[in-house]
């Protein structure tokens, strides 16, 4: 006997259901480490548009939770059906929408005195609306210049990125950096700060004034700093006067390049709270770039991990644990050392050497 036990989906549902012919089955029985639900997001990667995927699983929560979720999150039609414990998955990829972000083949090699440097290379990836993508990644691998080069402060040497349906030719404000230094203008208050893009976007004052207030107090930024100076704030505070600067525009696209990474720890929880909380509010689209797995899994609905010499990514990990996350959740230990074991395989590669492959790039 068997019975339906979930119906999902933002698209149409999936009919017929003796009609239900896969395109792909894959078994994912017994699987703890890659979780059941990333083997079914990859296998989902290789499907074409409207294809349908069979998974079968023994993992109620993934069945019955996360793969939902996962579906809900991306408007994929989703049926589950139990029969004696063993759970079948059918999801349907459905690409509607124009994905926020796309990322197409996307190489970048430097020359430097010693020869040439793949600082990635073929790298694809897409990115939803809405989606919070953290990258990890040994030091050098390439995640800052692929964030750079999603910001267009740098040209890819092959491949293309689009951002909201255009290409990426430059900077553009709906692309908006936040760095770990925060790049405040030392010469302006924190206000002006803020205020400071939507100035050069000729924003009268008043309706100015009032939205960086509006950021400022989402960030948590005490009123009676918002007329001091970038040297009068502590780190913690330069950093959310960055978030508030870089929200106030509104981008479709927020790029984070490790933000929190020069606070103290109890700083960095507080901002990783807020984060969190602002990212439940507003549901952007955030690329955030970490060395701190823990963080990544405690922020991300996806954490790719990328592998170096050259940089590319070597795998991904969708985290479905509910928000908002607490360190001390079993799911986010147990994801913090599945990814921190993937980084530090590749830490044991030999040391990176300048790549001085051949590479030609029409
Ligand atoms: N402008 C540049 N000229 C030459 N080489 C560069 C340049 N920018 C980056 N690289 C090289 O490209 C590789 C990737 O650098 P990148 O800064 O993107 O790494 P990363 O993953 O951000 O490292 P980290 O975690 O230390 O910030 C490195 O080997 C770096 O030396
Ligand atoms: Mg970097």
């Amino acid at each position: 006997m068997s019975k339906v036990v979930h119906k999902s989906g933002q698209t149409e549902e999936l009919k017929n259901l003796d009609k239900l012919k896969p395109n792909k089955i894959i078994d994912v029985r017994g699987a703890v480490c890659p979780h059941p639900l990333n083997l079914i997001r990859d296998s989902i990667i290789s499907l074409k548009d409207n294809e349908i995927l069979q998974a079968v699983c023994d993992h109620e929560p993934t069945a019955k939770e996360n793969a939902p979720r996962f579906c809900t999150r991306r408007g994929y039609p989703l049926q589950v059906i139990e029969q004696n414990g063993v759970w079948q998955i059918f999801i349907q990829k459905i690409e509607k929408t124009e994905p926020r972000l796309r990322v197409l083949n996307v190489s970048k090699v430097f020359k430097t005195n010693h020869g040439r440097v793949t600082a990635i290379d073929n790298v694809d990836l897409t990115i939803q609306e809405g989606e919070f993508v953290c990258i990890v990644g040994p030091s050098g691998c390439g995640k800052s210049t692929l964030l750079n080069l999603i910001a267009g402060l740098d040209k890819p040497t092959q491949g293309e990125i689009w951002s909201n349906g255009n290409r990426v030719t430059g900077p553009g404000s709906e692309r908006v950096v936040v760095f770990q230094e925060g790049a405040l203008f030392p010469w302006l208050t924190v206000m002006q700060n803020v205020e400071f893009g939507l100035k050069l976007r000729q924003v009268p004052l008043e309706i100015r004034r009032t939205l960086a207030l509006d950021y400022l107090k989402l960030v948590g930024l005490d009123e009676k700093f918002h007329n001091s100076f970038i040297h009068q704030l502590s780190g913690g505070m330069k950093q959310r006067v960055a978030l508030a600067r870089a929200l106030v525009m509104e981008p479709a696209i927020l790029l984070m390049d490790e933000p929190f990474a020069a606070l103290d720890v109890y700083t960095r929880e507080t901002l990783q709270e807020e984060l969190q909380n602002i990212w439940t509010e507003s549901h952007k689209t955030i690329v955030f770039v970490t060395h701190n797995v823990q963080e990544a899994i405690l922020l991300g609905d996806r954490v790719i991990v990328f592998a170096r010499n050259p940089g590319r990514i070597k795998a991904e990990y969708e985290i479905d644990i509910t928000r908002p996350r607490k360190i001390d959740h079993p799911e986010v230990f147990l994801n913090t050392k599945w990814i921190t074991d993937d980084i530090k395989e590749e830490l044991e590669e030999p040391a990176y050497k300048a790549d001085t492959r051949e590479v030609v790039y029409k």
